[in-house]
């Protein structure tokens, strides 16, 4: 009787032992190796995670990268001691968090009435700026979430792959607009002759077009940008900068295509007529 007891009471411990370490592995997979530390309701900004920040709004992910503060694998760290860590002052990153939660102080309401010339200049400055600032951190993060991720799920790796070719393609379409399509449509606003224009505004909605079946698959590898819910703060980062991504160039895409490109083509062909 003694001696089953005994055996029973191992059983009973050793059970317990394998639930535990069951419980351990679960937590660890869930937060895939990143804890995210979530503080209680009211603490200061300043002493919530920099990891929870960023969960709570993505766009925050742009200000800590900026600053080089390391939202992922160093998520759990307080934002004062982030910015300690980092070497830099606290006030500032605040501010710049508070600015990012305000969003660009000067928005024009619609671009789209804008003359041919003021539009140039607001596509470049906000549209071409935005792809120019966010291309290299989508890059960093996308190499990052399929070196760590890509192992069991590859369409992060398919996501890399698409985001790297769409990288490419933009900025060498870019650099073709400013040097040479929107300074030829400058010259015909200003009244001189320029370029014959329809071949390279054919050739730039083409491009347009490559680009758009890269967001499209985007969408598709990422089910439309909808991380697990087991994802670290990057792969959410991640996914959040994509979704940015496709809105600013659809709308980047449709300025060009449907107002800034016919108004460019009337123009020269008021030139060819006069
Ligand atoms: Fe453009
Ligand atoms: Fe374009």
């Amino acid at each position: 009787m003694q001696g089953q007891r005994e055996v029973r009471k191992l059983k009973k411990k050793k059970r317990s032992f394998i639930l535990e370490s069951l419980a351990i592995r679960v937590q660890t997979g869930s937060a895939m190796n990143h804890p995210n530390v979530i503080t209680p309701l009211g603490t200061p900004f300043i002493e919530r995670t920099v990891g929870e920040l960023v969960a709570e709004r993505p766009g925050r992910s742009r200000v800590f990268q900026s600053f080089g503060i390391d939202f992922c694998c160093q998520g759990a760290k307080t934002l004062s001691e982030a910015c300690q860590k980092r070497g830099v002052a606290l006030d500032t990153v605040v501010e710049q968090l508070e600015a990012e939660a305000n969003g660009p102080n000067e928005v024009i309401k619609n671009p789209a009435t804008l003359p041919p010339a003021e539009l140039i200049d607001y596509i470049v400055e906000a549209h071409h700026g935005f792809l120019h600032r966010e291309f290299p951190r989508l890059h960093v993060m996308a190499e990052r979430v399929a070196s760590v991720h890509g192992g069991h799920t590859p369409s992060l790796i398919q996501v890399k792959e698409v985001l790297n070719s769409l990288i490419a393609e933009l900025d060498e379409h870019m650099e073709k607009e400013e040097q040479v399509l929107f300074p030829a449509i400058r010259t015909l606003v200003s009244g001189g002759s320029a370029m014959p224009l329809d071949g390279p505004i054919a050739c730039m909605m083409r491009e347009h077009e490559d680009a758009g079946g890269d967001l499209a698959q985007l969408r598709a590898l990422t089910y439309e940008y909808d991380p697990p819910a087991e994802a670290c703060n990057t792969y959410r980062a991640l996914f959040a900068g994509l979704a940015d991504l496709e809105e600013d160039l659809h709308r980047h895409i449709h300025l060009e295509n449907q107002v800034l490109f016919p108004a460019a083509l009337t123009l020269a062909a008021n030139v060819v007529r006069s």
